[in-house]
């Protein structure tokens, strides 16, 4: 891997990312974009190809080191390639690839999940976090012998045709329900009639709608934390508290997608670190710290309806050995005290979510900065907080894109939709070079 690094007149580096274009535009003949999920499309200065990734950098193939706060999306809490799990890995490998049979480590991390996660009685293993959602709303179905799902305006679930509905878009309002606006051409005709959607953050409409339409709804799915889209919003005083009382009182089951906040936010999620359990909760990203793996933990009452109530649930790589080890690696040093994780994510997080707030204070666009040390968002918005997606609605996508754009340039790279994600790989330093490059980027905006 060769790159130059230019310098500007203020002595920064200024990166170039001509071979990522070259590679993007040779990709397009074969694959729709050049990329292979959509999300990737969105980065900016285009989608960059990589040739490695170590700690909290990555080096893309022009041979420029990035210093990484996008972290695959969220899946690396202990940086790119952490020893233990890739030598935890590298025993597996040797071992078995497959077995279609069952095999020790998924007892282990069943058991590691069991105690960390407050509502995991039982559960099962995936792959991605789109179809453990799947599985979720089934046997919310199954137990409720109800058919229609109640999700929340700008919270994604995957990109599954139950759930692909008003992310980020939005439609009129009535009643407490909020039009239902597709996210893609393509789904079944028929799903949108099995979705309702509301506001979130909202204690009042949510049991106007449930008292509308409770007898018709299964399952109430929410993100925690709105953390995928529109920043990282966390739940007002007593939302969560007052959704949980609503959902037993009306009979719907309380899904928390905890696909970005499950380990990340605390050995046991949100729903440990904002003290409400739900009945089932789905996880993935950072349970394998890179590994592809995801699973549904809940009730056992609800996860036993795959034996009693014929729920099917099936999968070849659920279960898979490689990712179970990655897993087991990843639970065993995440639910360590000793180990000095979380301390470290929430010291080094503090000073990135603190340094960021002082640093927007000069910003010539007024930047909101604001979610967890271990997950934050860079939101450009004239109101002093965002609680939910009519907030959201009013940022500054121009502002924020530009925003994106000079950073990268100067070697740091949050998300493409200015959130920020911190792993235990990286340092003090790291952050300073990061509020370094922010602050010049905002003076560039200016
Ligand atoms: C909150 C949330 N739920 C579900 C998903 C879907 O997970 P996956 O991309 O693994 O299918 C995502 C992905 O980003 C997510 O952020």
């Amino acid at each position: 891997v060769t790159g130059t690094i230019q310098r500007s007149a203020d002595d920064r580096a200024v990166l170039h990312f001509e071979k990522s274009h070259k590679r993007i535009e040779a990709a397009k003949k074969l694959a729709p974009g050049g990329v292979h999920s959509n999300v990737r499309l969105n980065e900016v200065p285009w989608p960059l190809s990589f040739h490695s990734a170590d700690g909290a950098h990555l080096t893309d193939v022009d041979g420029n080191l990035l210093l990484d706060f996008a972290l695959g999306q969220g899946p690396l809490l202990l940086g790119h390639r952490p020893p233990k799990v890739i030598d935890a890995v590298e025993r597996q490998l040797q071992l078995g690839l497959l077995y279609a049979g069952q095999h020790d480590l998924e007892l282990e991390v069943a058991g590691l999940v069991a105690t960390m996660v407050p509502c995991a009685e039982r559960l099962r293993f995936g792959v991605t976090g789109s179809e453990a959602v799947q599985l979720a709303i089934r046997l919310a179905r199954a137990a409720t012998g109800r058919g229609k799902v109640l999700k929340f305006q700008g919270h994604y679930h995957g990109w599954a045709d139950t759930v692909l509905f008003n992310v980020g878009t939005t439609g009129p309002s009535r009643d407490g329900l909020i039009d239902i606006i597709t996210e893609s051409t393509g789904l079944a005709p028929s799903s949108s009639k099995d979705v309702l959607v509301t506001q979130w953050n909202d204690e009042t409409v949510l049991e106007r709608v449930l008292s509308d339409h409770g007898s018709e709804i299964a399952a109430v799915i929410m993100e925690p934390v709105m953390a995928n889209t529109g920043g990282v919003i966390p739940p007002r005083p007593g939302y969560l508290e007052a959704t949980r009382r609503l959902c037993d009182r009306f009979g719907a089951v309380l899904i928390f997608d905890e696909v970005i906040t499950g380990f990340r936010l605390a050995p046991g999620g949100a729903q440990a670190r904002l003290g409400v359990t739900p009945d089932l909760a789905v996880f993935g990203k950072a349970i394998a710290s890179g590994f592809p793996l995801s699973c549904v933990a809940g009730r056992a009452s609800l996860l036993d309806g795959v034996e009693k109530l014929g729920v099917n649930h099936s999968g070849t790589f659920n279960g898979s050995p490689i990712s179970l080890a990655a897993a087991a690696a990843t639970l065993t040093l995440l639910s360590d005290p000793s180990q000095g994780i979380y301390e470290r994510l929430n010291r080094i997080g503090t000073r990135l979510l603190l340094g960021l707030r002082e640093v927007a204070t000069g910003s010539p666009i007024p930047l909101v900065v604001q979610g967890f040390p271990e997950l934050m968002a860079t939101i450009f918005a004239n109101v002093p907080a965002i609680h939910g997606y009519t907030d959201a609605e009013h940022a500054d996508s121009g502002a924020l894109h530009q925003f994106l754009h000079s950073l990268v340039a100067q070697g740091v790279r949050p998300t493409s939709r200015g959130t920020w994600m911190l792993s235990s790989a990286h340092s003090e330093s790291d952050v300073d070079a990061a509020l370094d490059a922010t602050r010049r980027s905002l003076q560039e905006l200016a």
